[in-house]
């Protein structure tokens, strides 16, 4: 039978609920998704001609594994540009999308029994990659008072002589949070007095609308060298689909992540190595014309559903993301997977439930604000309604 491991895998929330949300498209039925974490742009046209270029060109063979030289060269380039930080090509990996080299990180990392700290709520591959390599993975509350701000405090008394590695999703899925300069400072300190690996997943960094991402990376050489930063060009440049995510660290961690990936996948696909080539050294007016998009109707989203009884929605500083709370004396949800699956029978709205980030209260959503001008006024009118419903069949007040 399978594998013990599997005892314990729990498959992707959200990519189940989108697969719910095709299965009814593909029925004729107009779902609204407010559920996966995809911008809704087309990949820029310079980019795509990059990629048209490498399969004229035949650059359609293996390649390095890590990447082509290329490739790792605009990584650190970028990261310079970006963030003032020193990498050399072989301090720099490429995978197929960053879920990917984040799996390869905690390959190179985690041992059976260490313990990885992972800031909650959080987004749902962190823990199941840990669990798979038998590591133990430790959520570490924030608060909503603090617009879910990373609370070293509450770090600090997470860690035991297991602790091996703490990972940072800044900024996050699925709250938008940006954690603060202190957090961050505070974070770093306490890595370098634990001996512990900081993993800074970087892949909203572009889309941050209030206040600046810092890369915990670039605060000292002594954080640096116990950091490895993680990237896509999934959501910078709406490639999604094109599937390279990159690291950049010290370079024995690197070189074992680039060992366990020639024995897994080889090199990530050598016509999408070619688009991101463009994607990270090429003009990057279009990443600030989406994210001026999007931070327009993050702005319209967050006041229409503020605007609904009972419904609160701390600010996000990035990312695509919302995590309203439903008031629970408004609307005493016992089962928030049950009432999200009732909202897309009823309303044909896709949204996502708290308790899939590892949120306790059965009293928080998940909405990407990415639907477009009018689907968002409709999809807030169907949420609405939906509620209003909820609340006379269920509610007290
Ligand atoms: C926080 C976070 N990290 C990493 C990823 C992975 O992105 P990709 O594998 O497309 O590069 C995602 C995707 O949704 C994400 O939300």
């Amino acid at each position: 039978m399978l594998a013990d491991r599997m005892k314990t895998l729990a498959p992707s929330p959200t990519l189940a609920m989108q697969a719910k949300a095709r299965a009814m498209r593909a029925q004729g039925i107009d779902v609204i998704s407010f559920g996966a974490g995809e911008p809704d742009f087309d990949t820029p046209a310079r980019i795509k001609t990059a990629a048209i270029r490498a399969i004229e060109t035949g650059q359609t063979k293996y390649t390095e594994v890590g990447g082509i030289p290329e490739v790792r060269a605009a990584v650190c380039q970028k990261l310079k540009r970006d963030h003032g930080l020193e990498y050399s090509p072989d301090e720099v990996t490429v995978s197929c999308g960053a879920k990917h080299t984040l799996y390869n990180i905690m390959m190179a990392l985690v041992n059976p029994g260490d313990e990885v700290l992972i800031p909650s709520p959080y987004w749902v591959s962190y823990p199941e990659q840990v669990r798979l390599l038998g590591g133990v993975p430790v959520p570490v509350v924030t608060q909503e008072a603090t617009g879910f701000d990373l609370d070293p405090a509450a770090l600090r008394r997470a860690v035991t002589p297991r602790t091996k590695m703490v990972i940072l999703d800044s900024p996050g899925n699925p709250t938008g949070a940006v954690f603060s300069p202190e957090a961050l400072a505070a974070v770093a300190k306490l890595a370098v007095e634990r001996d512990l690996w900081i993993v800074s997943d970087e892949c909203y960094e572009s889309l941050t609308y209030e206040g600046r991402h810092v890369s915990i990376a670039s605060l000292s050489s002594e954080v640096k060298a116990r950091t490895i930063v993680v990237n896509t060009c999934s959501k910078a440049y709406a490639m999604t689909g094109w599937r390279i995510g990159y690291a950049a660290g010290p370079r024995p961690v690197i070189r074992a992540m680039t060992d366990v990936q020639s024995q897994v996948t080889s090199n990530p696909t050598s016509i999408a190595q070619w688009a991101a080539v463009e994607a990270l050294g090429g003009p990057q007016d279009e990443v600030a014309k989406m994210a001026g998009e999007f931070d327009r109707r993050r702005r319209v989203i967050i006041e229409a559903l503020n605007a609904i009884p009972g419904v609160t929605c701390v600010k996000p500083k990035a990312a695509l993301y919302l995590f309203p709370r439903l008031d629970p004396k408004v609307y005493p949800i016992k089962d928030d997977q049950k009432f999200i699956l009732e909202l897309l029978e009823t309303e044909k709205v896709l949204v996502v439930q708290g308790s899939g980030f590892n949120w306790i209260h059965p009293d928080h959503i998940r909405v990407v604000f990415l639907p477009n001008a009018d689907d968002l006024t409709e999809a807030i009118g169907r949420i609405a309604r939906f509620l209003e419903n909820y609340r006379k069949h269920h509610g007290t007040n």
